[in-house]
């Protein structure tokens, strides 16, 4: 028998290190936040509507991609809410294409669904959706907690394997990775930055310059780095990563004056370890690491960010029944 309705959520998230050198298969660190996105749907009436609204791929692009790549059934209600801002570098568009895909799927099945079935329908819906993607966003956003893509599974006791997902030539490794908690602010600069353009403007770079492609290989560095100073809980040379993947991000072209103003702001306050952008970039955000997060968070909303502190959250997607 079919569900009458399908609730489910999914959380933002946060990069630590390798925004878009994961797209050229280097490792990726990411965190779930507490902020989420909320997706019902209800097979009933005799078109698809979005919060009381035709289905419209101009307004509703992600979730009309996952209705084509995911549903056989008849007309459904769906409805959204989320906590997570658009366009802010913190996993907006991937929250909504894992919680509607969970939608989707578990309305046409029996059981509850495997999380790596979501994942990997939810990858699908972002990478057709923006023209290119890696799993990161989505895998975040369905398993939750810390997560790190890599190019090999990778064996060790701090580490979970979670599963693979390979698109083209790429093979994505997906692992559970324990994190401390740590001392996170996020700045959003509320000018919206657009993934697909941004991953364009970096792929023309790498794929016309050797020194891209070198800078692409050192973010992947950092990004293993990173990950060892988090199983020593060392935040100083955590933040120290974070310096200097941002660095090579600026060098990408995916830096603006003002993520640029709130990371200098950012270091200049006592305590702090760490800032860089985070996200696709050109717009967005900024995620610093502060002995001082409240000073902190004063000191971005002063320069024209809104703030918050980013505890990060150990579930990933949530469906009920
Ligand atoms: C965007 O949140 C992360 C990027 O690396 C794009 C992607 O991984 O699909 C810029």
């Amino acid at each position: 028998m079919q569900l009458l309705e399908v609730e489910a959520s999914a959380p933002g998230k946060v990069i630590l290190f390798g925004e878009h050198a994961v797209v050229y298969g280097e490792p990726s660190l990411s965190l779930a936040l507490q902020r989420r996105t909320f997706v019902s749907g209800q097979p009933v009436g005799e078109a698809f509507t979005v919060n009381g609204f035709p289905l419209d791929p101009n307004f509703h692009s992600y979730i009309e991609r996952a209705v084509k790549q995911h549903w056989k059934l008849g007309p459904l209600r769906l409805q959204t809410e989320s906590q997570i801002p658009s366009g802010s570098g913190i996993g907006s568009s991937a929250a909504l294409s894992v919680a509607t895909n969970a939608v989707l799927l578990r309305l046409q099945s029996p059981d509850t669904v495997p999380l790596s079935e979501i994942a990997h329908a939810a990858f699908l819906t972002e990478f057709d959706t923006q023209g290119r993607a890696s799993p990161n966003d989505t895998t975040v956003a369905t398993a939750g907690g810390g997560v790190l893509l890599a190019p090999k599974r990778l064996e060790s006791p701090d580490l979970e394997f979670l599963w693979q997902i390979e698109r083209e030539e790429r093979t994505w490794n997906a692992h559970r990775v324990k994190i401390p908690e740590l001392p996170l602010v996020i700045g959003v600069t509320g000018s919206k930055g657009k993934t697909a353009e941004q991953v364009a403007k970096v792929r023309r770079f790498v794929e016309k310059s050797s020194f891209a492609r070198d800078v692409v290989k050192d973010i992947g560095r950092i990004t293993m780095a990173g990950v060892e100073a988090l199983r020593k809980n060392d935040l100083r040379t955590l933040g120290d990563l974070m310096n200097r993947n941002h660095e090579h991000l600026h060098t990408l072209g995916v830096d603006t004056p003002l993520l640029e103003t709130l990371v200098q702001g950012a270091r200049k306050v006592r305590g702090t370890l760490g800032a860089k952008l985070t996200g696709a970039g050109g717009g967005g955000s900024m995620v610093v690491l502060s002995e001082n997060p409240d000073e902190v968070k004063v000191a971005l909303e002063k320069l024209g960010a809104s703030a918050f502190l980013a505890p990060a959250s150990r579930d990933g997607v949530l469906v009920k029944p």
